[in-house]
């Protein structure tokens, strides 16, 4: 077992994918997959704030049989322990985006016992492209490359 998230990462099946249009119908996909852990389970939850973690996380709570009202949101509590069919370790780790942040915090003891134990990877990050389309796009698109390679790193952040 690893904490590693590149390695947490490593494709061993075919991805599924559900779109949801509410905050329900997250909590109910939620609940489907606490429903089908069936022992040691680790999983990984990346996407940014907002993104809809802990209401999948509440969701995945109710499946293992934890009452969902206990499920909090982020504090400062950086693990959060819950007692149902099988115990539920949700770690809040969205300030942390360096991988190194994250091996160093000890979450073997929680991944390595058997429970269920989901890391909620969030933060500010955000991936910003621009596509040019034609020779002017691509002329603006050079223009404001250059003009960020001069601000400082914060600046570019
Ligand atoms: N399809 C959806 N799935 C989950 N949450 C949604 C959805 N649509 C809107 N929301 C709203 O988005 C917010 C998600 O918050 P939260 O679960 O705390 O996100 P995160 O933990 O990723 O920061 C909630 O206010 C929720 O009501
Ligand atoms: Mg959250």
């Amino acid at each position: 077992m690893t904490t590693n998230p590149a390695r947490l990462a490593e494709k061993v099946g075919p991805a599924v994918a559900w779109e949801t249009t509410s905050a329900a119908e997250t909590h109910a996909l939620g609940k489907a997959v606490g429903e089908a852990c069936a022992g040691h389970a680790v999983m990984a939850l990346v996407g940014p704030r907002g993104a809809g973690k802990t209401c999948l996380v509440r969701g995945i709570a109710e499946g293992l049989g934890v009452p969902t009202d206990l499920v909090a949101s982020p504090t400062f509590v950086l693990i959060h322990e819950y007692a149902g069919r099988l115990p539920l370790y949700h770690a809040d780790l969205y300030r942390l985006e360096e991988q190194d942040a994250v091996n160093g915090l000890g979450l073997e003891e929680y991944t390595e016992s058997p429970g269920v134990t989901v890391i909620d990877l969030g933060g500010d990050r955000r991936r910003v492209a621009l596509h040019p389309r034609g020779a002017r796009s691509a002329e603006l698109v050079a223009r404001a490359t250059a003009r960020l390679a001069k601000q400082s790193p914060t600046g570019r952040a």
